[in-house]
């Protein structure tokens, strides 16, 4: 586990050696001790450590206790939920948000805290979507991997949730997420497998789902075999709360901690369990050596943050979080318009962050209305509000009709829309994409009559803009963006921050379009991973279909000139990309380089692109930065089913530089020799897999060409015959039989006899 502490403040109750301690010790302190804290020993010198919520704030809760951020908590600060850091596209901002938040957690008496959540957004209708990043793994993974080096650095260990495949709320404790293993390794594990190797979270917090028929807490695929052989994890596998259902089951699968707690019933189940043989008690040692190590490893270490500090960060990294969708006619910044009217509820009581377990006591909240009002009393621009329709949908009506009047005596309409809390929050999926009917209509109505309108959406998960994008001249997508998002949205209207954000979903038109329409959320206990790889705009680039905004859109106040794309090969399946951005227009802002690959090497079917490197830079008006992008390995690479590992096959990979998913704006192609992986052949092999082996191909090509020549008209060039066409796909071994003994097979293995399956 990379935490960090000196040496003296290691948790000196907690360095007892395992041999101290009984049977009925060691189990104990395999579940939680109560609902937030690990079980003590205090005669055998064991002390108990707390786990909070997380992920994008500290929900301590002293007095009464749940998981569905029902109880109270103390005061923290409510720091931009992953959507909002997802669509920051930042390793800096992720990096900050983990930072401070070691600082609260300590002040608080927090040692581990509940988050990241790396899951991946498979349909937009996922009720927590709002807690996880990107419906892209490495963007994903990128910067959890950021936010878990910052909040170990800081002294509290991060728990990487939740693994797998817990993609969404419905049935969400029985429903098995049945996904073949490509996609998952492609897609739904590789966030994780990230952080985990790069970052060493001090606990990894298995889901409630199955995977394939198997509960998570259960699966010993999942948390021994992947998690510890494959990426050599060292550090404790806890489960979610109340996700254990057979603690032995769960102990033999590699879940070490079982929370919450008490849990005597827990304890006395597997000290039976090792009494009855079921399981050894060596697998109870493992699992308290981990449980130990990590309440070894949570010094307390004593911080005051600074809160006013917090909430001037918490403000300062939502501005980066908002994405600009569509600002036509120059219509935002409004640093020069005469006149606003600010309409909506959520301008007055602003959403800012979900519902559940994530919930936090924001030590305060920035109304957006008062932060415009500041703006607009310095530049003196008139404000007028309306409220112009109710969360409870009361009165819509009167409240439309008093905004729409209002709004022709405005230059400018700024319209704050957005999803009820009650539509976005743990434990519910979402039935539908577009925003509620009364605030589509009040959206439509302003439009017509105001001279220019400007939406600014609040929503944990995109939503439809179909119904009335055409009509608007400006969106604002602020996503949920924590308790400075008030002032943030407010700096980014008036042009005192410049919009950097980028979508990491994309935006369809319709529900319809999304690749899981057909198969989220499943039914009677099971949902079907149908689209396998071809996920959010893998999906939408490999079958051309049109989106709305593409994954990786976000418009800025500036403008920018992306030049000179250099792709250096690195080696056999590495290259570095090397390309120059400069800000050509008269404000400073930050541009995110997208860079993408795009093949159709190796046996399977690959997405038209899929994001490789990315990084942002801030650019004053008239600067150039050239930045370099390494693409190791993993860019090129697919995983190959039967020789189960990541094989880069050799062959043309083109590297695109684009301004999102959809617009690319330069290419390279480049060869890479790739890892020489083939797989293994037998006489069940096709033949085109013999022929294009490099020893035996020759070889063999040489004896079958005469033979299948024979009584044809011409002899054609062997590859292209019609006869090759059909026989290519063919099993070596049928071949050999229709030769009639021309070819025998031990001629053909013996060719194979020098050559193992590397080329
Ligand atoms: C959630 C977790 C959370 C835990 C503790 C569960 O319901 O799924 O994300 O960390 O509760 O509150």
């Amino acid at each position: 586990m990379a935490l960090a502490r000196s040496s003296a403040e290691g948790n000196p109750m907690a360095q007892v050696g395992l041999q101290a301690l009984s049977l009925e010790q060691k189990a104990s302190l395999l579940t939680g001790g109560g609902f937030w804290s690990t079980a003590a020993i205090p005669e055998a010198g064991v002390a108990t450590i707390v786990l909070a919520d997380g992920p994008h704030g500290v929900r301590r809760q002293k007095h009464g206790t749940d998981h569905l951020g029902l109880h109270h908590s103390e005061p923290a600060t409510c720091f931009p939920p992953a959507v909002a850091v997802g669509s920051s596209w930042s390793e800096e901002v992720a990096s900050k948000v983990g930072a401070a938040l070691a600082e609260e957690a300590r002040a608080l008496g927090v040692d581990v805290l509940l988050g990241p959540g790396v899951n991946i957004k498979r349909s937009p209708l996922g009720g927590r979507n709002f807690e996880y990043y990107s419906e892209d793994p490495l963007l994903s993974g990128v910067l959890a991997t950021a936010y878990v080096k910052a909040l170990q650095a800081g002294g509290v260990g991060a728990s990487l949730k939740h693994f797998a495949a817990n993609d969404q709320e419905t049935e969400r404790m029985v429903i098995s997420a049945d996904v073949d293993e490509r996609t998952l390794r492609e897609i739904h594990l590789s966030a994780f497998e990230r952080v985990v190797t790069e970052a060493e979270p001090a606990t990894v917090m298995c889901s409630y789902n199955k995977i394939n028929g198997v509960h998570a807490s259960e699966n010993h695929w999942l948390l021994t075999q992947v998690l510890r052989t494959e990426w050599g994890y060292t550090g404790a596998v806890i489960s979610d709360w109340g996700a254990v259902r057979t603690r032995p089951a769960a102990l033999n699968a590699g879940l070490d901690l079982s929370m919450p707690g008490p849990g005597h019933h827990s304890t006395q189940a597997l000290v039976k369990a090792v009494r009855d043989g079921r399981v050894e008690e060596s697998a109870v040692d493992r699992a308290a050596e981990r449980v130990l190590a990590l309440i070894d490893g949570s010094g307390r270490r004593p911080a005051a943050p600074d809160l006013d500090a917090h909430h001037e960060l918490a403000r300062e990294l939502a501005t980066e979080c908002a994405v600009l969708l569509k600002n036509a006619h120059g219509t935002l910044p409004l640093d020069r318009t005469s006149s606003v009217l600010v309409v909506g509820e959520f301008a007055t009581t602003p959403r800012y962050q979900g519902g559940g377990s994530s919930h936090v006591n924001a030590t305060r909240v920035d109304v957006p209305l008062e932060c415009i009002e500041n703006h607009a009393a310095a530049r003196g621009t008139t404000l007028m509000y309306a409220r112009g329709f109710d969360t409870r949908e009361e009165d819509g009506d009167a409240l439309r009709a008093a905004a729409v009047r209002a709004a022709t005596e405005a230059e400018v309409v700024v319209v704050f829309a957005g999803n009820p809390e009650a539509e976005e929050t743990e434990g519910l999926d979402r039935d539908r994409l577009e925003l509620p009917p009364a605030q589509v209509q009040l959206i439509k109505e302003l439009a017509a009559v105001a001279p220019r309108t400007v939406v600014v959406l609040a929503n944990g998960g995109i939503v439809s803009l179909e119904e009335w994008h055409d009509d608007v001249d400006a969106i604002l997508e602020g996503f949920l963006l924590g308790q400075g998002g008030g002032a943030a949205i407010a700096d980014l209207l008036f042009g005192a921050a410049n919009p950097s954000g980028r979508l990491a979903e994309t935006i369809p038109h319709r529900l319809k379009d999304t690749p899981t329409y057909l198969s989220f959320p499943g039914e009677q206990e099971h949902v079907r991973y149908n689209e396998g790889v071809m996920i959010g705009y893998r999906y939408y680039e490999t079958v051309g279909a049109p989106v709305r905004y593409p994954f990786g859109h976000g418009l800025s106040y500036t403008d920018f000139d992306v030049s000179d794309l250099r792709v250096q090969v690195d080696g056999p399946a590495e290259a570095l990309a090397t390309v120059t951005v400069t800000n050509v227009g008269t404000r400073a802002g930050k541009y995110v380089v997208q860079v993408y690959v795009s093949t159709h090497t190796g046996p399977v079917r690959r997405p038209e692109r899929t994001l490789a490197a990315f990084t942002k830079v801030h650019l004053e008006p008239a600067e150039t930065r050239t930045v370099q992008l390494s693409l190791d390995r993993r860019a090129f690479a697919y995983w190959d089913l039967p020789l189960a590992r990541w094989v880069v096959p050799d062959g043309a990979y083109v590297v695109q530089v684009g301004e999102n998913a959809s617009a690319l704006l330069h290419e390279q192609l480049v060869h890479l020799a790739g890892d020489g992986v083939r797989p293994p052949l037998s006489l069940q092999s096709d033949v085109a897999d013999w022929l294009a082996h490099p020893v035996a191909g020759a070889p063999l090509r040489a004896r079958l060409a005469p033979l299948i020549a024979q009584g044809g008209p011409e002899p054609e060039p062997f590859e292209d015959s019609d006869m090759m066409r059909m026989v290519g796909s063919m099993p070596m071994s049928q071949i050999l039989n229709l030769t009639g003994g021309a070819i025998d097979s031990d001629w053909l293995v013996s060719l194979l006899d020098n050559s193992d399956t590397r080329a």
